[in-house]
């Protein structure tokens, strides 16, 4: 989207702004995604990654663009020049997304791309182009604590304009416990990738795991991605990584999608990037209906999610 004569990704978002609504969802093998994206699904299901390519998996909100920045970076030497060549969705596209034209969709935007590349999905494991496993493409899936992970996702709801109406806090706990948001049940998300692991050779990470020790965390990344990279790196990657630093980075902190698209007078997209803001939003009565509905969903899933460091 850089090259000459080329419109950039916010041009694109600019020209379609007329077109954006708050899409309704459309269930694919009863997961509930962005009709934009459910009239799409067989060029999604199709796609072909190349062997070398790396998937990020993610729940919605639950770390993703903060993993995202990590890995160009692992995979540039900690160069943050390089790493601000263009914004996150442009650098690692969204695999299945796809919005009103020109906006390129995740697919256009990997078409132009050589390998290797980050691919981001939120799709559930069920979900994912079969061609990943084949091709035995590394992945790393982060996953959040559902309470944390809960909170981001009704704000991003409110602020992100393409999103359905998230409604009133009360029946959006609701609606997440019964998997109705977008990209579905957040329980079985968590799951499933969790029982895949092993098999696929996914690396399954935390949120707060890298909340309470990214230095630890993007050792652990760049382990897996077989990268061997000096300490002062490791620890500049660590500083461009932190929220403070991606706040304030354009590429990385979503000013790519303008207003009214994302309406960051609501919320913006670097809200608050902390592990526990749950506890100011669920009342007691509503922590206590969680908690139990929780126990029966995660029954045997033995995940070991922290709601608090
Ligand atoms: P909050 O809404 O709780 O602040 P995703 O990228 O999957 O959409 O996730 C967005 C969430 O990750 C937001 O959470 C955002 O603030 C948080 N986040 C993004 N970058 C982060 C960073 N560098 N450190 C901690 N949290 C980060």
């Amino acid at each position: 989207m850089s090259q000459e004569g080329e419109i950039t990704y916010s041009e694109a978002i600019e020209k379609a702004k007329a077109s954006i609504i708050r899409f309704p969802l459309s269930p694919i093998r009863g997961i509930p995604l962005m009709n934009y994206i459910a009239q799409n699904w067989d060029s999604i299901w199709a796609f072909r990654p190349d062997p070398s390519d790396l998937l990020i998996a993610t729940y919605p909100k639950a770390g993703t663009t903060w993993t995202q920045e990590i890995v160009d970076l692992l995979l540039h030497n900690g160069d943050a020049d390089v790493c601000r060549r263009a914004p996150t969705p442009v650098r690692s596209p969204f695999l299945e997304i796809c919005s009103p034209p020109p906006i390129p969709s995740g697919l256009d935007l990997l078409r132009k791309m050589e390998p290797p590349r980050v691919i981001k999905t939120h799709l559930p494991f069920q979900l994912v182009p079969p061609g990943f496993w084949e091709n035995k493409c590394k992945a790393i899936y982060v996953a959040r604590n559902a309470k944390d992970n809960l909170v981001s996702y009704f704000y991003f709801d409110k602020m992100n304009q393409t999103q359905p109406e998230p409604g009133p806090w009360e029946g959006y706990i609701q609606k997440f416990m019964r998997g109705e948001l977008s990209w579905g049940s957040w329980y079985d998300h968590v799951k499933d990738y969790w029982t895949e692991k092993e098999k696929h050779n996914i690396l399954y990470l935390f949120y707060e795991d890298m909340k309470e020790n990214p230095r630890r965390e993007v050792e652990r990344i760049m382990k897996y991605l077989d990268l061997t990279l000096s300490d002062d790196i490791i620890d500049r990657i660590v500083e461009l990584t932190s929220f403070k630093s991606m706040k304030e980075n354009p590429m990385a902190n979503y000013s790519c999608v303008p207003r009214p698209v994302f309406d960051e007078s609501i919320s913006p997209f670097m809200r608050k990037g902390e592990v526990g803001d749950w506890t100011n939003h669920f009342t007691a009565d509503q922590s206590k209906m969680f908690d139990e509905d929780y126990e029966k969903q995660m029954k045997g899933a033995n995940i070991p999610f922290r709601t608090q460091l």
